[in-house]
């Protein structure tokens, strides 16, 4: 049977679902729920918890049997309006025609890929940053996607974490603000919208302080650590309406996530009052019997659902498990009807009651190409992309280079259409990236030079390479050139001979950064430092473009190069963005944001540390302080950092008010200048310190910040407004308080370099 166009599907759902006479409107969603519930039979209400992947695991037959049988509640990993129609229709012949929903991890893009998150996140450009989120929402919509496992907001301070990539940094109050803009941007005007997504915050909690940086590893936290520096984030995402949340694969002091009924009921539903949905993590229900928590599968499930756990990904407890336990009594039909209105919550909210179709569309419309090039975005990936580079090296002006130039590109990412995307690329098509390469040809159009050799493999480690080749299902991630590491290197050496610049494009493969690739050195490997050490060796000047997705342990490069570019992994129109910061057409102005330490052993090392009795002063003997001996201390790159081609200057800090009274107000004004000889952006940074309080406080936070341009010579004063809900923390009775006393204002181009100004708060 041929099914249901819009306006039927509604009608056929009006009927069913809302048979009874007394059948509540749809525009009354808590009626409409409740008597929706009231129809459910157990099996079906079991199915509306069950979350799958669409994979080998099972055919799309069995699949759409299932869903028709009414056991299961929606779908990840398909992606296109003629792969979710089938289903949905199978929906609408299930007894209650409860539609399904399908879901994706559209992080950086869907089709389009934009910079991974940490590149968005060094832009400290919300309005581009939303830009992400919103095409991510037009594009993974129109490809009948309602539903994405983003933001992901884990803050990480261990880059030795390879999910580091995935998120936006080590800070607290840039990833929220991030966080807010990301749900913002992917849920639109509503997340029934036709072209929005319902937005699932991840990984609650605390994901990104996995011990020893190692994934899947276990956290433990103080309370006010966590709740000051780890949770504002989610609760930032969770206050600007996400409609959902994917609970984290870690424990928490001890009680793994998906089990931890004070994460899900007391802190996120009691406390902050989250309505939407929950969602385990893959597999993660069936994992609380490794975690030691569970004796069974039953335990496990009848642990995750008391927990809070609405729905279940790719796990088959509750199936098998719940109808027993609740048989038994364990678990109360209270508890599963509590899940079961979460889900048909979220539904309701991404508008698939009104209508199953609201993004599978007619057949008519589908598109005869889901990959066509007119359905991409590469301006505005282009755009995003030049924003998100940082520029951490520029000796003797390097750059930008000239248009006439001999350039000789080399290196293993030069030419590496995948690692453009990053990981958790979504639908993107490596077919699509502009890779550096590619890029700067466009960008020379015939006029200078380009030489290209690859001049080493990322790595020349065999179980390495085979590592991260076992990540990608349809072809070797990385593709290695079987020729022995000095005929690469000679090659490379004889491009940059011919040129007037050399460009190595160095660093990590995107799999380096990914889930479960968690590293012990932070360093590049060796077979591309060997790379960098005979190009050093031609006299070349030797400009550094880096792909990583993780601060790494430069400095024995920064020696050798004479410019570095940060590019991360910066997406489809990567190579042209690049390009445009390489030729100067556009001026640098992204910002780190997460601390580049000089070694792995420095780790844990950020910004917004606590004060310590000890602290190490530069530039004084270190015995007796909080140091190492064996190399210098504080980062390589602090948070915040970033060069332009232009320079800044801020001067005149001042306060309105020495005091500040609660209730008011005050306002820290700053005046910056831009005096190089090329207009340009910068970002203000405002921070405060605590000087003294109930507990020791970080030596700095960040409060606001402002990215701004600024034509050559221009000034501006910026004014930045501080109220006492600035001055607020976490204190040990976990109480929200701004304690009396005195606030060091300090305000900089980067976290280390500032101006300071201190008001007493009474
Ligand atoms: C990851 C999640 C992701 C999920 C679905 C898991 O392995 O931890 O971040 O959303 O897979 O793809």
């Amino acid at each position: 049977m041929k099914l249901p166009l819009l306006g039927l599907a509604f009608a056929l759902v009006s009927q069913a679902a809302l048979a009874a006479d007394a059948a509540p409107a749809l525009q009354d969603k808590q009626a409409f729920i409740d008597h929706l519930l009231g129809q459910m039979n157990q099996a079906e209400k079991i199915g509306q918890l069950r979350l799958i992947s669409i994979g080998p695991e099972m055919t799309a037959q069995t699949i759409r049997e299932e869903i028709a049988a009414g056991r299961i509640g929606g779908t990840f990993n398909s992606r296109t309006a003629a792969e979710n129609r089938p289903m949905q229709d199978a929906a609408m012949r299930s007894r209650l025609k409860i539609p399904m929903f399908f879901a994706y991890d559209t992080v950086h893009g869907e089709r389009t890929i934009f910079p991974i998150s940490l590149g968005l996140a060094s832009s400290w450009d919300l309005a581009a940053i939303a830009q992400v989120g919103r095409t991510s929402a037009i594009e993974a919509s129109a490809d009948a996607l309602d539903m994405t496992f983003a933001p992901m907001v884990d803050i990480a301070r261990d880059p030795r974490w390879g999910r580091t990539s995935e998120g936006f940094g080590e800070d607290t109050y840039l990833t929220s603000r991030i966080s807010e803009t990301m749900v913002r941007a992917f849920q639109g005007k509503s997340p029934a919208e036709r072209d929005s997504i319902l937005a699932i915050v991840k990984h609650f909690a605390l994901y990104g302080a996995v011990e020893g940086g190692r994934d899947y590893n276990t956290v433990d936290m103080s309370l006010p650590k966590m709740y000051n520096d780890y949770l504002p984030p989610y609760r930032a995402g969770i206050d600007a309406g996400a409609g959902g949340v994917m609970v984290a694969l870690n424990s928490i002091n001890g009680v793994p996530a998906t089990a931890n009924t004070w994460l899900m009921n007391d802190l996120l539903r009691k406390d902050w009052g989250f309505k939407g949905v929950t969602i385990s993590d893959h597999g993660a229900i069936q994992e609380l019997i490794r975690h030691g928590v569970a004796r069974d599968g039953r335990e496990a499930a009848k642990l995750a659902i008391k927990a809070g756990i609405d729905m279940s990904m790719n796990d088959s407890l509750y199936g098998e498990e719940l109808p027993g336990l609740l048989k038994s009594g364990e678990v109360s039909q209270a508890e599963l009807d509590q899940a079961v209105r979460e889900v048909l919550g979220a539904k309701y909210e991404m508008g698939l009651f009104k209508d199953p179709y609201v993004r599978i569309g007619k057949p008519e419309d589908d598109v005869p190409d889901t990959y066509a090039e007119s359905r991409l975005h590469r301006d505005a990936a282009r755009d995003v992309a030049k924003r998100s580079l940082v520029l951490l090296e520029n000796r003797e002006q390097t750059l930008p280079l000239s248009k006439s130039a001999a350039i000789a590109v080399v290196g293993p990412l030069a030419d590496a259409p995948i690692d453009m995307m990053g990981s958790w690329a979504a639908d993107g098509r490596p077919q699509h990236s502009v890779t550096v390469r590619e890029g700067l040809r466009r960008a020379l159009d015939g006029r200078g030079k380009l030489v290209y050799a690859k001049g080493a493999n990322v790595t020349g480690d065999k179980a390495i390479l085979d590592y991260l080749n076992f990540l990608n299902f349809d072809a070797p991630e990385i593709v290695d050139d079987p020729r022995p590491p000095a005929v690469l290197i000679d090659e490379a050496v004889k491009a940059a001979q011919q040129a007037d610049v050399v460009v190595a494009v160095v660093g990590e493969s995107r799999g380096m950064s990914h889930e479960s690739s968690s590293r012990t050195t932070l360093e590049i490997p060796a077979s591309q430092r060997e790379l960098i050490k005979a190009l050093k060796a031609t006299g070349k000047p030797l400009v550094l473009v880096l792909m990583n997705g993780r601060p790494l342990s430069i400095g024995w490069e920064r020696e050798q190069a004479d410019a570095i570019l940060e590019t991360w992994f910066s997406g489809t129109e990567g190579g042209n963005a690049i390009a445009d910061v390489l030729f100067g057409d556009y001026n640098p102005s992204g910002k780190l944001p997460i601390t580049f330490p000089r070694s792995v052993g420095q780790i844990p090392l950020y910004y917004n540390h606590l004060s310590i009795g000890r602290p190490f002063t530069p530039g004084q003997p270190g015995n007796y302080t909080s140091q190492y001996f064996e190399e210098p201390n504080g980062p390589l790159y602090p948070f915040g950092y970033g060069l332009s081609y232009s320079s800044f200057a801020l001067s005149d800090l001042s306060l309105s008010s020495k005091h500040l009274q609660r209730g008011e107000t005050l306002q820290a004004k700053v005046t910056v200048r831009n005096t190089g000889k090329r207009d340009g952006e910068t970002v203000v940074q405002l921070y405060l310190q605590d000087v003294t309080g109930s507990m020791s406080r970080p030596v700095k936070e960040l409060k606001r910040f402002e990215k701004l341009m600024l034509k050559a010579g221009e000034s501006r004063t910026l004014a930045f407004e501080l109220g006492e809900d600035d001055l607020k923390f976490y204190n040990a009775q976990l109480q929200h308080v701004a304690e009396a006393g005195t606030f060091n204002v300090q305000v900089g181009l980067d976290s280390q370099d500032v101006q300071q100004q201190s008001f007493d708060l009474r």
